[in-house]
């Protein structure tokens, strides 16, 4: 019998995670199946019970479920519960634990486009479950500054306060920086310029020096508006759909104990594709 696995949030209609895991599976020779949910908000009690007694293998999280499914699930990582954020669960015989794989994709991809993160300053847009994972990641590598800007300020606030639990984390997040120009990277976590509001950008470009690199964590469209008015800025950036891969190897990793090679040669096909969107 096929394994399931699934997505569930709101909006769910044109997730790219679909595309992602079934390239794994037909990589890994899974017999496996994906499936997206849209979910109501007063559902999700009921959803996650229903995934348990359907035996689901394994389910993402996705807006806007990500911090509200934590009292449901059985178990939380250490990571997760830490940051208060899960947008990867696992059913472990019955058991269902949460993970967050987010922080660590975003973490591989800047890696990746950026070699080291040593020193730099970032500035991370929106202080939702998302924000919280990737917060949470940069934390543990040796970036100088985090700076945290959000619509809802006392929500930022609420961020910051999660995260100040050691020293060395309180030394980076309190030298807040009061100059826009001297930010490295600016990392978009809102949901602004999302389809259907592909015209917004969730900041004002102008203010942000053009030797800043630009990450948008939104991948639908795949050029957001804020991507686009980096470009025509002559920023560096680094689109959405990268992040969505990374987070969605390790979930399956999590889910299906797979090996380096067989998720390089997933990422491989992958990242092949997405020059063709
Ligand atoms: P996720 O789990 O993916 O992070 P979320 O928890 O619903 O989703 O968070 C969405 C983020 O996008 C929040 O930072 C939200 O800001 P608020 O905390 O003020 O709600 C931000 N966001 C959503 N719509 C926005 C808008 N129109 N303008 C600015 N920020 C917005």
């Amino acid at each position: 019998m096929k394994q399931l696995f699934g997505l569930i949030g709101h909006p769910v209609e044109g997730s790219k995670s679909p595309w992602v895991h079934e390239c794994v599976f037909k990589h890994a020779q899974i017999d496996g199946t994906y499936l997206c949910f849209d979910l109501k908000e007063d559902r999700l009690e009921d959803a996650v019970k229903g995934l348990k007694a359907l035996e689901i293998k394994g389910f993402n999280v996705t807006i806007p479920y990500k911090e509200s499914v934590l009292p449901l699930l059985d178990e939380i990582s250490p990571m997760a519960k830490q940051l208060g954020a899960v947008n990867t669960v696992k059913n472990a015989g019955g058991r269902l634990i949460g993970y967050n794989t987010d922080g660590l994709g975003l973490e591989a991809v800047l890696k990746r486009h950026l070699g080291s993160l040593r020193g730099l300053s970032v500035l991370v847009l929106g202080a939702g479950g998302a924000a919280r994972g990737i917060c949470g990641a940069l934390l543990t590598t040796d970036i100088k500054l985090l700076a945290i800007e959000n619509r809802s300020i006392d929500r930022a606030e609420a961020l910051v306060a999660s995260l100040n639990h050691s020293g060395e984390t309180r030394a980076k997040l309190s030298q807040l920086c009061s100059d826009p120009y001297s930010y490295d990277l600016i990392i978009n976590t809102t949901s602004v310029g999302m389809s259907p509001n592909e015209h917004a950008s969730p900041i004002d470009l102008n203010t942000i020096a053009s030797s800043a690199v630009v990450c948008d964590i939104v991948y639908k469209p795949h050029e957001t508006q804020l991507i686009k008015n980096a470009k025509a800025k002559k920023m560096k950036v680094i689109y959405g759909i990268e992040m969505l891969i990374e987070q969605a190897l390790i979930a399956e990793s999590i889910w299906n104990d797979l090996s380096e090679a067989q998720l390089n040669e997933a990422r491989q096909d992958l990242m092949q594709q997405i020059i063709d969107l």
